[in-house]
């Protein structure tokens, strides 16, 4: 694909995938794609585990996420009608944003409810088990990058980690869902550290699970914003402006 047409199709695919396993020669490309990303001083700051292991995907899949009223709230503050995204270009189509947060949204007691977590994972779980590899990407801290923003070079690497796997995978016909969420509890951290045996100084940032689309197809957010709304010239206080 095209380059600039490949960036723009680009998504994330929250759904189900289908039963089609992925092949070792597209997966050793999407890696490869991995491995020549540009980090900090070369210094290549990550590991990335390859989940085939179905007992395994079941267990990362049941690694608990429970959000607190501050990460509905976010959730809730970035959510935009298909409108409003038409114009702004920023947040998440309001059904991009899973069913369980507009019910904490509407009765924030369940915040507390086991039942409703429990309910809650065993439909997360389901769309987590419908893939056919998890990818996860870990950032070995010791490996940072050099001055004050240390760590946030090395992780800034990692992000063009993400982005070649993200291009690569689309590129070859196959979706990609990006999973941060169980890496936002310290609980869940431990569980995840456990399960894949990774040694307690390294950090995982995300997980991806790749496949086929399934039936559902594409669930992603085509919107952004406008060039004119972020790119400067010469300086931060003058506007960009292309010429049609
Ligand atoms: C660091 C990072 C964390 C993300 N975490 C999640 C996540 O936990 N779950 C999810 O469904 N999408 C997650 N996303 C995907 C973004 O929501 C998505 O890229 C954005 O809404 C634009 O949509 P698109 O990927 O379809 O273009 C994450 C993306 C990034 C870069």
């Amino acid at each position: 694909m095209d380059f600039q047409e490949l960036v723009k199709f680009r998504r994330s695919s929250r759904w189900v995938f289908s039963k089609r396993r992925i092949s070792d020669e597209d997966l050793k490309k999407i890696l490869e794609a991995a491995q020549y990303a540009p980090t900090p001083h070369n210094r290549q700051p990550f590991e990335i585990i390859v989940v085939k292991d179905r007992n395994i995907i079941k267990q990362i899949s049941e690694v608990e996420i429970r959000l607190s009223k501050e990460e509905v709230d976010g959730h809730i503050f970035w959510t935009r009608s298909k409108k409003e995204l038409e114009s702004k270009g920023v947040g998440v189509q309001v059904d991009v944003v899973p069913k369980f947060v507009h019910d904490l949204k509407d009765k924030p007691e369940l915040i507390d409810d086991d039942e409703f977590w429990k309910k809650t994972m065993g439909l997360f779980s389901i769309v987590m088990q419908a893939t056919a590899i998890m990818l996860i990407v870990i950032f070995d801290p010791k490996l940072p990058g050099i001055g004050p923003l240390k760590n946030l070079w090395g992780i800034l690497g990692v992000g063009a980690v993400m982005q070649n796997i993200w291009l690569a995978a689309n590129n070859l016909g196959i979706s990609v869902h990006l999973i941060s969420s169980q890496t936002m509890m310290v609980e869940s951290i431990r569980k995840l550290h456990e399960i894949l045996n990774i040694p307690k100084d390294y950090r995982i940032l995300f997980l991806f699970r790749l496949g086929y689309e399934g039936k559902f197809g594409k669930y992603g957010t085509p919107y952004r914003r406008k060039l004119e709304d972020f790119v400067h010239l010469n300086k931060f206080s003058n506007k960009f402006t292309f010429k049609k």
